[in-house]
């Protein structure tokens, strides 16, 4: 049977990204180590930023530039985008998928965890975004700037997810506004909001059978692998999507319907 992936990462079709200058977060694993790799698919430049530069490791004599830092600590975003646009020579995507999710019972929740999901997944994005759009605004050639968010922004979360929920509803409100914001300086801002990827944040805190609990409910049957994410953000930082901003990509295998 003919399958109906079209595959476009050799770099010449529609989603050709040669010439740009990207930031990929959360870059070391997952989902961001596959966006940065689609990216450098389809011809863009690349830094690649994570919390250190062990985590970077994946990434040890690629032709992409290394940024090893915290997104939870104050004025990381300016450090990162300073750096990204001295090696770069610019920006004009940024790509923000680093984010915690740490399981906790509700009654357990305390301040500590706040501020954790707070810091890292949802101030994280607003200075990023800022930053970044401070770039583009004075290269005066528009941008994409891309979010990850999470289902749980719309359910509320499952399984102990409650502050990250909340932190990646704020991050789809921050979508929102910062679109309504940049679009007059032709920069889309957007988000993406998987369902159950694969990867060690889904892996790495579910028993087994809360895993086979939610993956029951996805009418795919089965997780995205972190590639199936990344070609929905190679397409939004696309050419072909220079009309839409202040979106919120539903890419979950139907497990959220709208
Ligand atoms: N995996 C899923 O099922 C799923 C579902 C919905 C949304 N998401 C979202 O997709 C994005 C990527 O998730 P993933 O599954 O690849 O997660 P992951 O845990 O596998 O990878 C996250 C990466 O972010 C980095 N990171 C975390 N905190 C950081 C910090 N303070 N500073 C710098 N880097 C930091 C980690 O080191 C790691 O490399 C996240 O925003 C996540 O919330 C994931």
């Amino acid at each position: 049977m003919a399958s109906w992936r079209t595959d476009d990462t050799d770099g010449s079709g529609p989603h050709d990204l040669r010439g740009r200058r990207a930031i990929v977060t959360g870059a070391g694993r997952g989902i961001g180590a596959a966006v940065a790799r689609a990216l450098v698919d389809r011809g863009a430049v690349v830094c690649v930023v994570d919390r250190s530069a062990s985590e970077l490791e994946t990434w040890r004599n690629a032709p992409v530039v290394q940024v090893a830092e915290d997104l939870s600590a104050d004025r990381s975003a300016r450090r990162v985008v300073a750096a990204a646009q001295r090696e770069l020579g610019g920006v004009d995507v940024l790509v923000h998928a680093a984010a915690v999710l740490k399981r906790t019972p509700f009654f357990e929740v305390d301040y500590e965890d706040w501020e954790l999901h707070i810091r890292t997944n949802l101030r994280s994005t607003f200075f990023l975004a800022q930053e970044c759009a401070r770039v583009m605004r004075d290269q005066g050639t528009g941008g994409r700037i891309v979010a990850l968010a999470s289902d749980a922004w719309w359910t509320g979360g499952h399984d102990g997810s409650l502050a990250y929920a909340a932190s990646k509803g704020g991050v789809v409100t921050l979508v929102r506004g910062i679109a309504r914001e940049l679009a007059p300086l032709r920069i889309t801002v957007n988000a993406i909001v998987p369902g159950l990827v694969d990867t060690e944040m889904l892996r790495g805190q579910l028993s087994p059978d809360a895993l086979a609990r939610q993956t029951a409910a996805i009418p795919w049957q089965r997780p995205a692998q972190p590639s199936e994410i990344a070609r929905v953000v190679g397409f939004v930082v696309s050419d072909a999507a220079e009309y839409m901003t202040g979106a919120v990509f539903n890419v979950s295998g139907g497990l959220l319907m709208y």
